[in-house]
């Protein structure tokens, strides 16, 4: 397991980079989130102002996150991507389904994902 010890200034600044609305986003991570918003995942996930999924993760902040699937591997778009796609190949027994995303809509949701900060 990973600590993070922040003085208490940084602390409360992190605290409250985590509560803020994501901004909408352009270009590929647009795409992503018209993906996102069209699935199962809304079921599933919250993104505050966007979603309010209950089952998974909270993914409002993903892209600020080191690591995926309980530090199962390190937080980079390819790793997203393979994800989202079969989540089910990196962690066996995950409650998260395969929602048959093609490679082109799996790298557009990973894009949308890691933007959110
Ligand atoms: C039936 C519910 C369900 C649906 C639908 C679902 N997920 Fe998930 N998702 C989960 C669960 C549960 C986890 C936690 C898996 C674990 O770590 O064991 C998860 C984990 C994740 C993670 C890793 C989060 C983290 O912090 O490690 C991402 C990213 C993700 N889901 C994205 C998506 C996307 C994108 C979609 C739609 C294409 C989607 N999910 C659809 C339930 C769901």
């Amino acid at each position: 397991m990973r600590v993070i010890v922040d003085a208490p200034e940084a602390f409360e600044r992190w605290v409250a980079a985590q509560r803020v609305t994501p901004p909408e986003p352009s270009g590929r991570a647009a795409e992503g989130k018209a993906i996102f918003t069209s699935r199962a995942c809304v079921g599933c996930h919250a993104i505050r102002g966007v979603s309010a999924g209950v089952l998974g993760p909270d993914l409002t902040t993903f892209g600020s996150r080191r690591t995926l699937a309980a530090g199962l591997v390190p937080n980079t778009p390819a790793n997203v991507a393979a994800w989202v796609k079969d989540p089910g190949a990196l962690k066996p027994g995950v409650k998260m389904p395969v929602l048959g995303l093609t490679d082109d809509q799996a790298k557009a949701v990973a894009a949308y994902l890691e933007s959110l900060k």
